[in-house]
Order: C-alpha cells, then sequence, then structure tokens
C-alpha cells in the first residue's frame, strides 16, 4: 500500500498532493527520495527529514488493498470528499448566512446562464404537454424501461419538441421568477428536473437521425427559446454507434442528445473539485425525467455513458478547456431490451447446443 499522494511538477518545482488531506507541500530531493524509501518499507527514524513528512501527515492514509479500480478514481473518490481536520467538531451553526454572504459575494462574476451558440436558428412547434397527460405517473415510472431495439422508424417533429421542452427547456421562465419575487437577486432559470446550484451546467445537442421536419444533422437546443442552432447540417447514422463505443443499435434511433457538461458554470460558484459529482448528478436526473416522458409519449427510449469523448467534442466543436461531452440518450420506436444483434448470436449459439429431436 502506498500513502494517498500524488506529485505535480508546477514552474520547476514538485508539489506533493496529499488527496485524502487536501493539503499541498512543495518538496526538495532529499525529502522526495526518503518518502520514495519509507513508502517501500524503510523504519522511520527520528532524522530531521523524517520528522518533517511524519508531522506533515502525508504518511497517514494509506491507499487501500480492496480499492477495485485504479488510483485516478481514488484520487476523485478521496479528493472531493468533504471530512473533519483532526479533532474537529461537527458544525451545529446553521449554514444560511454564510451562504447568503457567498453567494452575493461572487454574484457579480456570474457566468451567463443562457448559451446561444452561433448558427442557423430553426425554430421547433410548441411543445404538446396534454401528450403527456395520457398516462399516469405511476403507468409512466412502471413503463420507463431501457429499450435496446430499435426499428429505425420517423418520429413527428413535436414528439422531439416535447420531449426536448419537457426535459430541457426553462419551462418556469427564462430566469428565477421565484426568487425574484423574494427580492432576490435570480441567477440561472428552471426546469423539470433538479439542478445543482441551479446553474444547469448541462446542455443539449439534439441529433436528428429520423424527424418528419428537421433534416438530419446536430443542432444545440436553447432551453430558455425552445429553438435550435445548427452545429453541423447533415449526419450519417451509422457513425452513431461508432461514437458511442460500437454500440450500433443507436444506428437506428430517431434521434438523440449528446448533454454536455459546462464546467465553467460550476467553477464560478463551486470552485473545488467536488462539483464535478455535482455535474454527474445533474445529468442523472435529467436521463431520468428523459425516460419517464419518452414512456409518457410512448417512444422507446436508451440511455448511454459508453461513448469516445473526444470524437464528439470534436463533432460538437466544443471549447473542451470548460465543457465537454458526458452522456448520449436516444429514443425512437422499437421493442426489446437486447440489441437485436446480440439476440441473433445468443439464439444461433442456443440452437447449436440443443441436440436436434429425434
Ligand atoms: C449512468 C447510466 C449509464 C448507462 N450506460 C449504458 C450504456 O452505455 N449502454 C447501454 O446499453 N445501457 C446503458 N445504460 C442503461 C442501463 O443498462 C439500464 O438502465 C439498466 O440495464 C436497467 O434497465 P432499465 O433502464 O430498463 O431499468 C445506462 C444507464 C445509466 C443510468
Amino acid at each position: 500500500m502506498t500513502p494517498e499522494l500524488f506529485l505535480r511538477i508546477v514552474n520547476g518545482k514538485v508539489i506533493l498532493w496529499d488527496y485524502a488531506h487536501h493539503t499541498q507541500f512543495e518538496v526538495d530531493t532529499p525529502h522526495l527520495q526518503r518518502l520514495i524509501a519509507l513508502c517501500s518499507g524503510a523504519e522511520l527514524t527520528d532524522s530531521e527529514i523524517d520528522q518533517t513528512l511524519q508531522s506533515s501527515g502525508v504518511l497517514n492514509a494509506q491507499h487501500p488493498e480492496r480499492w477495485g479500480w485504479d488510483c485516478l478514481s481514488r484520487i476523485f473518490h478521496r479528493g472531493t470528499q468533504i471530512g473533519l481536520k483532526p479533532g474537529e467538531p461537527l458544525r451545529t451553526e446553521d449554514g444560511a448566512q454564510e451562504y447568503v454572504d457567498y453567494c452575493a459575494a461572487i454574484a457579480d462574476q456570474a457566468p451567463s446562464m443562457h448559451l446561444e451558440r452561433p448558427g442557423q436558428v430553426i425554430s421547433l412547434p410548441a411543445a404538446n404537454m396534454d401528450s403527456l397527460r395520457t398516462i399516469t405517473l405511476t403507468e409512466a415510472l412502471l413503463a420507463r424501461q431501457t429499450c435496446r431495439a430499435f426499428d429505425a422508424e420517423m418520429l413527428d417533429l413535436t414528439q422531439v419538441a416535447t420531449a426536448l421542452w419537457a426535459t430541457f427547456g426553462a419551462v418556469h421562465g427564462d430566469k428565477r421568477y421565484d426568487l425574484e419575487k423574494h427580492g432576490l437577486r435570480p441567477i440561472g432559470y428552471r426546469r423539470t428536473s433538479p439542478s445543482g446550484g441551479s446553474l444547469q451546467t448541462s446542455e443539449p445537442y439534439l441529433l436528428a437521425l429520423r424527424i418528419r421536419g428537421l433534416p438530419s444533422g446536430i443542432c444545440h437546443y436553447r432551453s430558455h427559446k425552445h429553438e435550435l442552432s445548427v452545429v453541423q447540417d447533415s449526419f450519417d447514422a451509422a457513425l452513431l454507434g461508432p461514437l458511442l463505443d460500437r454500440q450500433n443499435l443507436a444506428n437506428d434511433l430517431a434521434y438523440g442528445i449528446f448533454i454536455v457538461s459546462r464546467f465553467h458554470k460550476m467553477w464560478w460558484k463551486y470552485p473545488h473539485s467536488r462539483a464535478y459529482r455535482v455535474a454527474l448528478l445533474d445529468i442523472g436526473c435529467l436521463i431520468q425525467t428523459f425516460q419517464l416522458v419518452c414512456a409518457a409519449q410512448n417512444i422507446q427510449s436508451w440511455p448511454s455513458g459508453q461513448l469516445i469523448d473526444e470524437e464528439i467534442n470534436r463533432l460538437l466543436r466544443l471549447d473542451t478547456e470548460c465543457e465537454s461531452v458526458m452522456f448520449f440518450i436516444g429514443a425512437g420506436r422499437g421493442s426489446g431490451v437486447i440489441p437485436r444483434k446480440e439476440l441473433c448470436i445468443l439464439q444461433s449459439a442456443m440452437q447449436q447446443q440443443t441436440p436436434e429431436a429425434g
């Protein structure tokens, strides 16, 4: 086992990160050499270097033996936890005033909440929210299921517009009127899913494959205006499976949505890396909403976390320093939880194993 540390070289200096305790140290070569020796089984002595290393606490936390992933996930997992310092008690006083003061202090630097990418604008038909009333919430919850066998059928643009609006639209208006009426400065807007800090860091990019009334291509969906802006005016459906790491079942979808996180919105309000978790959780909420909406429309849906990030980022022309694709959700007509190709392979394997009758 090794301590929970990693090294970075910054401006020619070696910086030791103790990610378990959220501390950083500049280390010189003698300290580094001794650290390597101690991590390799050498006994601690009362030398000055050993005492310095020990009192810094960097040797106190050990990478566990039963962690099933490599060190990258461990660094993220431990490094983004909130802890108490040794001996520090849990705080009991309410944090409201501190939070309000913090929000007031950063309000002037708030990034823009609405994204309007350049490109040809396409207006969408109004969402038909009544079409979602045909089944109850209980029925939608029970009908929600991941489909992996799609029929390559067309869907109407209104059906897609409805799913976009019901999942990603600013359904309560383009800003936080609910906060404004209490005299608070409104930041952000609301969707039908909760969003960390109300920042709506997740941006939807519609991938149109088989939509009546919309040519194939990729468009950004403007949540606050319920309209599209074109990112790419064509798309070959056969490319989708490869982009989703060879999940070729996706080629038969009617449409998909790449969900992109805009990290810089998070950096503004939550400067700690812990907020990366919030960005992921935000997407989780949207996936569930999207699948429920599809269930209410009697349209089948498919979520995928497996994708070739860099290729999709390039396709969407994202600024990868501050935003990245994180997830894909697809929809269309279909039936079955097992991809058709997989089912054929399984069935022919089973036939080969079954001895002939008679
Ligand atoms: C975060 C997340 C990632 C997923 N990634 C994939 C994926 O890459 N490919 C896939 O076929 N299904 C994927 N799924 C769908 C799950 O396999 C599916 O939800 C699970 O089998 C349970 O089935 P149900 O959704 O029908 O209840 C993902 C689901 C979630 C929530």
